[in-house]
């Protein structure tokens, strides 16, 4: 199933798919990091569990008429994607201050951001992802105004449907980060991973973090939340 090694990230590798042209073998990994590596450890599980969340959100996504790069599921750990060329920018929706927003604009965590609010960060580790506007985004990445709009104008459709997903299992969408990628065809369709790993999701009734911030902040066991998260999305299906 996978061919040749392309590319290894904090939390991914990708393969090409053997014999399956424009196709791509996403495979998880154990690590788990936290500010830009600062912060990692290995844990086994991990990978099934992100691939599974991951692999379940793509899907309902496909299901509800967003387009994305994500095709099936194809073992514990790995899916099968479209290739998509990945565009640099790291686009971050926010229905809820908490994280980086709360502490750059000094607004207290947890306080509505009505409406949500998007954010552009420059995908970019030796520069610790810097936040951008969209001057920036044209100049620095080869996207263009219409497809900015576009990706902005996506990101908040997946954000209805997200939060409609999460809500129907008693969880409240925070905050996420989406990432897009070029087809072959030209088109801009949402690409990478949208799992615990990449959101803030907060449970409805007890506030509870369901999400990586356990890991960050050191306040609860990652594997055991994400396999109450995984448990609570499949018992909505
Ligand atoms: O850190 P910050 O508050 O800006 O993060 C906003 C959202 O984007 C969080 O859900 C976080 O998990 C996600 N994020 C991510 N990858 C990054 C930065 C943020 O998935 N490199």
């Amino acid at each position: 199933m996978k061919g040749k090694l392309l590319y290894e990230g904090k939390a991914k590798r990708v393969y090409q798919a053997d014999g399956q042209p424009g196709k791509l073998v996403l495979a998880y990994k154990n690590d788990v990091t936290a500010f830009n590596g600062e912060k990692k450890d290995m844990l086994p599980g991990k990978a099934d569990l992100n691939n599974a969340i991951s692999s379940h959100i793509f899907h309902e996504l496909n299901d509800r008429g967003i387009r994305t790069h994500f095709i099936e599921k194809v073992s514990a750990t790995e899916q099968l994607v479209h290739a998509s060329e990945i565009i640099p920018l790291e686009v971050v929706v926010r229905n809820i201050a908490a994280g980086s927003i709360a502490k750059r604009l000094g607004i207290q965590a947890g306080t509505p951001l009505t409406p949500s609010i998007i954010e552009l960060f420059y995908k970019n580790d030796d520069l610790n992802d810097p936040l951008i506007n969209d001057d920036h985004a044209l100049f620095l990445s080869d996207v263009t105004q219409p497809e900015l709009n576009d990706i902005k104008t996506q990101a908040l459709e997946i954000n209805r449907q997200l939060i409609k997903l999460f809500t129907d299992v008693g969880i409240e969408l925070v905050d996420f980060k989406l990432e897009f990628g070029r087809l072959s065809d030209g088109s801009v369709v949402l690409s990478d991973e949208i799992s615990p790993d990449t959101c803030r999701l907060w449970d409805i009734q007890t506030r509870e973090n369901l999400d990586k911030d356990v890991f960050r902040n050191g306040t609860g066991n990652l594997l055991e939340v994400y396999e109450k998260l995984m448990t609570r999305l499949e018992e909505a299906r």
